[in-house]
């Protein structure tokens, strides 16, 4: 016996199968007890050798190994999640209409844990309609069925159906079976949420910008435990190099223009905006078509600045949708005319915003770090704080927010 969290990792058979190795490793490397169960079909992509020495357990497709052990029903009783990766056209069918005919359907009827499906396709494949109900038939039953990310599949086609990056899928796992006792573990199913991430590059020329440092690390952590809840999520990333939350639309934008653009657009059906991109407050009067040259005189050009839109606030004042929870993040130091708390409620109370996470950042704390520490001001008055801890944990505590003001209306 052990009390590792026990994973079951169910691979269909898709070109994507190897990358379930990676997320395996991830699993096994981070204390996981991993029993993996593939299909017939996954064991003509990777065999079986390769998941029993990687997962460290002996590994079988169908229920007539080991039948004393009752294996058919004891691996899903017995998980504490269970991830199908990549889940396969024909596997999201037989799991939406319950049938049983090898060791990971059987597994998958019997499971009471949380089920985690990242299904991979082509994009035909995932656009049909019976795809789609099937999806539809799993989500409505409580499983958690990560949208496929957008690219390059088999042979020369693109198009949505490949399987998220492995670490980024990892994420979600951990994310969900951390959440497993929490009652709702998927409380923002059925929701739409828009997040914004990064920092605005505004052009003086077509090589040079005015930029800044934000990494985009705190809006891709929110992105992450809206997947893992259950949303729909729609990141708009400004220049962020980091990998793509599984299961989150991205759209990637550079300058503020771009970003108030992609946020409006995805804001028109959301139920909640989170503005944890870092836009650039100015931008240039004017953008040279080409490249400033240095002149022979020695003279230094003119640098005119314009300001650039609020668009926390004008969200905040023209609301798209009624209902949508609008949530701003600042960064404050206190000084003579008051606290940090004190600016922040100012702040909050001039852009209109509905909750505002605020930073603390006297003595330039908090900028590259991977940890944060906050508070969450409600524009009823209330404040949550939020201990120094994982960018993850901060995210959670804003989604619970974003929650109840959902559920208080
Ligand atoms: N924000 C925005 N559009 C801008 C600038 C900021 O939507 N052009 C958003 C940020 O995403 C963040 C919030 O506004 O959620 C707070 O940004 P901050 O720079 O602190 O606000 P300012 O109004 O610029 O306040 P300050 O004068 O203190 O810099």
């Amino acid at each position: 016996m052990t009390d590792r969290p026990r994973v079951v990792l169910g691979v269909g058979g898709g070109i994507a199968a190897y990358k379930a190795c990676e997320l395996l490793r991830r699993l096994t490397e981070t204390g996981h007890d991993v029993t993996v169960v593939p299909t017939a079909a996954a064991l003509e992509f990777v065999g079986a050798p390769t998941w029993a020495a990687l997962s460290g357990n002996p590994v079988s497709t169908q229920v007539w190994d080991d039948v004393h052990r009752v294996p058919h029903v004891r691996i899903g009783q017995t998980a504490d999640l269970v991830v199908v990766a990549p889940a396969t056209a024909d596997l999201l069918a037989k799991a939406a209409n319950g049938l049983a005919d090898d060791l990971l359907t059987n597994t998958l009827l019997t499971a009471r844990c949380p089920v985690l499906f990242a299904p991979a396709m082509h994009t035909e494949m995932w656009e049909h309609p019976a795809t789609q109900a099937n999806v539809a038939t799993l989500r409505g039953r409580g499983a958690l069925v990560v949208e496929p990310a957008e690219g390059r599949l088999t042979g020369a086609d693109t198009g949505k159906g490949r399987l998220p990056d492995p670490g980024e899928l990892f994420e979600v796992a951990r994310d969900v079976l951390a959440r497993r006792d929490s009652g709702n573990a998927l409380d923002l199913t059925g929701r739409h949420v828009v997040v914004s991430a990064g920092g605005t590059r505004e052009y003086l020329d077509p090589v040079r910008f005015i930029g800044n440092r934000s990494s985009g690390l705190q809006g891709i952590a929110l992105a992450r435990t809206a997947v893992a809840r259950g949303a729909e999520v729609t990141l708009v990333a400004a220049n962020v190099s980091l990998p793509e939350p599984a299961g989150a639309k991205v759209v990637h934008v550079e300058t503020t223009a771009e970003l108030r653009d992609a946020v409006l657009g995805a804001a028109a059906t959301a139920d909640a905006v989170v503005m944890a991109a870092a836009p650039a407050d100015f931008r240039p009067a004017a953008q040279e078509q080409a490249k400033i040259k240095k002149s022979a005189d020695g003279s230094v050009p003119p640098l005119e600045l314009v300001q650039n839109p609020d668009i926390l606030a004008e969200l905040s004042q023209h609301r798209p949708r009624q209902g949508t929870v609008v949530v701003g993040f600042a960064a404050e130091t206190g000084d003579e005319h008051g606290s940090v708390l004190d600016h922040a409620a100012a702040k909050l109370a001039r852009k209109g915003c509905d909750l505002l996470v605020v930073n603390d950042v006297s003595g330039g704390r908090v900028f590259g770090s991977p940890d944060n520490e906050a508070v969450v001001l409600d524009a009823s008055g209330d404040a949550t704080g939020v201990p120094r801890g994982s960018k993850a944990a901060l995210a959670h505590v804003v989604w619970d927010s974003v929650a109840s003001r959902w559920q208080n209306g």
